[in-house]
Parts: C-alpha cells; structure tokens; sequence
C-alpha cells in the first residue's frame, strides 16, 4: 500500500500528534509521518518524534523577520523531506496565502469546536461562556480564512452542569484523538495517486 508522506506541525504538547503517530503503527493506515515540525523549541512533542524516531526540527518563527520568510523556511524543508501533505496538530501561527496557495486542499488542521461556531484561540472557554449544551471539535481542510474551509469530520461532546473548561477541554481533546487520524487517513487514501 502507498502511504502518503505527512509533516505535523505543532506548537505545543503534542497529544494529537501521539494520536497520529499510534494510527500510523497500523498496517492498513495510509499515511507516514515523516517530519514533525515546532515553532517552538519546548514543545512536548518534540519528544515524542523523537522517542517514535521520526525526524523533527524547530523552525522558530521568532527568528524570521517577515512571516513569509519563516513559511519559506517551513516549505523549503517539507519539500526536501518530499512531504506531500501537511497537518497542523496544534500549531499557533497563522498561514499566509504564499503558504495556503502552495499547499492548496493538502493542509488539514484540527480545532475544538464545532465549526462554524467559536473560531479562534479560544473555542472552548467561548464555548462555555455561551452557555452551549453541545461542544465538540472539527477537522477541515485550511483555507485562507482562518478556521474556515471545507470540513472533513465533527464529534459532539454533551456539555454537562457541572462541566468547567478542564473537564471540557478534556473531553473535546479526546474526540479529537479520535477523528484527525481518520480524517487525515481519508484524506490520504484520496491523494494515493500523488
Ligand atoms: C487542540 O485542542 C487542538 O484542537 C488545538 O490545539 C490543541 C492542541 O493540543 N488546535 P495538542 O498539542 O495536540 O495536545
């Protein structure tokens, strides 16, 4: 079977990436992660690629003077890994349209809520402060608008009385884990003539 060559991009922690990474370890899955990609240096799942040997490199954005010269960076080192598809597993920077266009319908990105509702930084205390019953978290392809583009999966999450934005946020990251492998998967199966 062909397996479609994958960068994760993170920011931070990484648990969604250890959900993709684990997907992977399953003969039927149909991508490879192939480089794992922070923008900061102390991001936990750094890690993680480490202890799973899979290439990984901090490209900090701080050290760039424009944004477009640290994409440029970030698309220079994807390309020589012959990534061909790209998924942002909490990754806290914004892409720019040289980036987006360059990588057109190959950038997936994770969020927890369920779009179009609470976009942004922090869907899951808007979430609460509105006072929704039901919460949850969406996959969708990266487009120019952030948090927009075409969806590819949703989970709902009941929110109960006593539900507080840990316990929440908890329970929205574990759907999370859930459906990015899936939706990275079909997604892959999809581009297998690439
Ligand atoms: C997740 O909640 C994801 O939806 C958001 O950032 C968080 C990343 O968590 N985009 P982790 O680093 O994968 O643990």
């Amino acid at each position: 079977m062909i397996r479609i060559k994958v960068a994760v991009l993170i920011s931070g922690r990484g648990s969604n990436l250890k959900a993709l990474i684990d997907y992977a370890k399953n003969n039927q899955c149909n991508f490879d992660i192939k480089l794992v990609v922070s923008n900061k240096e102390d991001a936990k799942g750094l890690q993680l690629a480490k202890e799973n040997n899979i290439k990984s490199l901090v490209i900090n954005h701080k050290k760039y003077s424009t944004r477009r010269e640290f994409e440029q960076e970030i698309d220079r080192n994807l390309t020589d890994n012959n990534c061909q598809l790209i998924c942002l597993a909490g990754f806290m920077r914004i892409l720019s349209e040289f980036f987006i266009d360059k990588w057109q319908g190959k950038i997936i990105n994770i969020h927890p809520s369920l779009l179009p509702a609470f976009k942004g930084e922090n869907a899951v205390k808007d979430a609460i402060d509105y006072g929704v019953k039901i919460a949850g978290c969406t996959t969708h392809l990266v487009d120019l608008e952030v948090d927009c583009g075409k969806i590819l999966m949703q989970e709902s999450v009941v929110v109960q009385e006593n539900d507080d934005y840990e316990s929440l946020a908890a329970k929205i990251l574990e759907k999370e884990h859930q459906i990015l492998p899936i939706s990275l998967n079909n997604l892959c199966k999809g581009l297998s003539w690439l």
